[in-house]
């Protein structure tokens, strides 16, 4: 079943100069990457306060670390969808196109996305907590089963936000300025339950964006988007960039780009 994209939503496409696409877990599902939320979802199994945040960590580092482990090599293990590289060749119809993600999964950058602006870190990088030395993947040393500093012995952790903590104020600053100068917002399988994240497509629209939410289900966000398109990003997508790509919307934007 083909999804509809109405021509108001490809009218405004077509005359884009900047897009932002701001992503959340729905749209690594397919690649098999769990989602948070919903009948599979990961906080239905464990629970956020045991492994997700500082405090559980803390006392518990192997536990936590574990446990990242385990999802960075699922995330590892998995391929960008069509969902991911369809986000990726839309930079070839448009100025600028920034992907806007609350995934941890590195798959946008895996699919080729060149501007993305990761709000709740990376699952692929860590850091002393002690000195702020930098690791990549799993080459940690450990002690009892605990990552530890090869420089100032302190403990390593992930790289990734938890809840009460502060989102990383580049990523979050740089997302900000993307959005309210973005002339379309999508924001594609994201329940849009976690803030300050979630107000993104707001300030979009609040600037002018014309704002489309691309996911299966119905959402936080959903009354408040200009459009809705029902159905999976990995289907949706392709679509999407097929019918721009039909229009000529690539090859007249860098027309003008040129100008
Ligand atoms: P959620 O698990 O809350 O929501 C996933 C969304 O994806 C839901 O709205 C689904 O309907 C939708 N979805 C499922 N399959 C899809 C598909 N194939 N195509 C498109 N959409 C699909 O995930 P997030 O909104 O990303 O934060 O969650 C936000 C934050 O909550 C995460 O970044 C994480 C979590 O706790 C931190 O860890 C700080």
């Amino acid at each position: 079943m083909t999804a509809i994209l109405s021509d108001r939503f490809l009218d405004r496409l077509a005359r884009a100069r900047s897009v932002v696409a701001f992503t959340g877990a729905g749209i690594s599902a397919e690649s098999g990457v769990p989602t948070f939320r919903g009948n599979q979802g990961i906080w239905t199994k464990f629970k956020p306060e045991e492994l997700a945040n500082l405090d559980a960590f803390l006392s518990n580092p192997s536990l936590v670390w574990e446990w990242y482990s385990a999802r960075r090599k699922v995330m590892g293990e998995v391929q960008p969808n069509a969902g991911h590289l369809a986000l990726a060749r839309l930079e070839q119809s448009f100025p600028s196109v920034t992907v806007v993600t609350q995934n941890i999964d590195n798959l946008h950058r895996r699919a080729g996305s060149k501007h993305v602006l990761e709000l709740h870190g990376n699952i692929d990088r860590n850091y002393c907590m002690g000195c702020g030395a930098r690791y990549v993947g799993d080459e940690i040393l450990f002690k009892e089963g605990i990552p530890q500093c090869s420089g100032c012995g302190g403990l390593v952790r992930p790289d990734v936000v938890w809840f009460g903590e502060m989102l990383p104020l580049d990523q979050w600053d740089e997302s900000v300025k993307a959005i309210e100068s973005a002339d379309v917002v999508l924001s594609i399988g994201t329940s849009g339950v976690v803030f300050p994240a979630a107000e993104l497509p707001l300030y979009g629209k609040r600037h002018g964006a014309y704002t489309v939410e691309i996911n299966p289900e119905e959402t936080e966000l959903s009354e408040t988007m200009d459009e809705v398109v029902r159905g999976k990003s990995a289907q949706v997508l392709p679509e999407l960039v097929k019918e721009l790509e039909s229009r000529g919307v690539g090859k007249q934007t860098q027309k003008i780009s040129r100008k």
